[in-house]
């Protein structure tokens, strides 16, 4: 397989971090309706991860066993931090290619690098491992995800200019949110010519339900269409984007989002005067900017439910809805786990990939509500 090309792919991926479930457990039926879906529609990227609970079996389930192998392409991430050692981080390669049972990676990643982690990859000969495995054909395009400052790309970048792609955190309301950067990460990446990958470009789904002042502004020039299309239209607009990642979780996000890419068309000068209203909107704003990933609860001591709390905390700054934010406060902490049990272990904040200061935001929500 030669280089990326940016054209070759719809511009519509499928992540599959948020995948339906029913109790805890991935609804593969559901899950295989929207893999028709979005085949059917001539879509071919789905994005899952070593670490994403369930999303590699469930990929093996709605997607690997029942389509022909050459007829989309998969990737999927290796995280050094969840690790002690480097034979253990070579050996999630192992368990996600059974896992999926898939042969091959389209597109294999090292996983969401960052300003405490991205040396750990060094020091594991991770980048030579990548390496090796495409020589080996295991690995068709190699590349990573981050999480950190435009500089820390650039010095990646220029450190690693075998790179194939990047994976990168860019959506309209965090354009110049100086936490995420994503204009300024997004230049860096086109000064090194790589092809990007979108992640979150719904910042989790908080941008498919955004403030009033910001729904007015959208229904304005176009009502009726999702907001979560202007989200995904927007990233999908910009030049050397190779797909944009959307972590559908049910068959009408699906056929939302298809209804608009399927024949995808850039973003209008109104539409784009539209968004850059909404992000002034959104640079007034105070909220937690949590994306959900979860990525911080698994190793919680204290079992604390952090991103739902947080959701609390934004109903309240927000919209000011107070007796919605405590009821919802007091449904996601029924189990015991409160704010204010925190022991400010910090663990959360190592691995939090949008940097946010949870202990200190626990310790507001503990006064808030506890
Ligand atoms: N490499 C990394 O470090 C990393 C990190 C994060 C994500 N990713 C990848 O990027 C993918 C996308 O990011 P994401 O899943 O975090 O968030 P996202 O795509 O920004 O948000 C998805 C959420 O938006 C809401 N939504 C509402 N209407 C929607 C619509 N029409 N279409 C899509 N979503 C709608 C849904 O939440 P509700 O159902 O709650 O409304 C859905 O779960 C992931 O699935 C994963 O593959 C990678
Ligand atoms: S700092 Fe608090 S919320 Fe974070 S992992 Fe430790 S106990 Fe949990
Ligand atoms: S606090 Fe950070 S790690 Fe935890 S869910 Fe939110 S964004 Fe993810």
């Amino acid at each position: 397989m030669g280089e990326i090309d940016v054209k070759g792919t719809g511009k519509l991926g499928f992540g599959l971090m948020r995948l339906p479930r029913r109790g805890i457990k991935i609804d593969i039926q559901q899950t295989s309706k929207m893999v028709d879906m979005f085949m059917e529609a001539g879509f071919t990227y789905f994005d899952t991860a070593f670490v994403y609970p369930g999303s590699e079996s469930a990929a093996k389930k709605a997607l690997i066993d029942r389509y022909p192998r050459e007829s989309y392409t998969l990737a999927t991430k290796l995280l050094a931090s969840v690790v002690p050692t480097e034979n253990a981080a070579k050996a999630e390669f192992e368990t996600s290619l059974k896992r999926t049972g898939a042969g091959y990676f389209d597109y294999y990643l090292l996983h969401s690098l960052a300003a405490n982690n991205h040396r750990k990859y060094e020091k594991f000969h991770l980048w030579d491992f990548v390496k090796e495995e495409k020589a080996k054909g295991r690995i068709k395009h190699y590349g990573f995800s981050f999480h950190d400052s435009p500089e820390l790309l650039d010095e990646i970048l220029t450190a690693h200019p075998d790179a194939e792609f990047v994976q990168l955190q860019i959506n309209y309301a965090d354009w110049e949110n100086p936490a995420v950067q994503s204009r300024g990460i997004y230049e860096v990446a086109r000064k090194h010519g790589k092809p990007i990958v979108v992640m979150e470009p719904v910042k989790g789904g908080s941008l498919a339900n955004p403030p009033r002042e910001v729904r007015d502004i959208f229904d304005k020039v176009n009502p009726g269409v999702s907001y979560a299309s202007w989200a995904i239209r927007f990233v999908a607009s910009l030049d050397g984007v190779l797909t944009v990642l959307s972590g559908m979780s049910n068959t009408d996000q699906m056929a939302d989002n298809l209804s608009y890419m399927k024949d995808f068309k850039p973003l209008t000068d109104e539409e784009l005067e539209a968004i850059h209203k909404a992000q002034a909107v959104y640079g007034k704003s105070d909220l937690i900017p949590c994306t959900t990933c979860h990525y911080c609860t698994n190793g919680c001591p204290k079992k604390i439910n952090i991103p739902e709390i947080f959701t609390a905390m934004n109903m309240r700054r927000g919209s000011g809805q107070i007796e919605k934010s405590e009821e919802e406060y007091a449904k996601v902490t029924s189990d015991g786990n409160k704010a204010s049990d925190c022991i400010k272990c910090r663990q959360c904040e190592q691995i939090c990939p949008q940097h946010i200061k949870i202990t200190e935001e626990l310790n507001k929500a503990a006064g808030l509500f506890d």
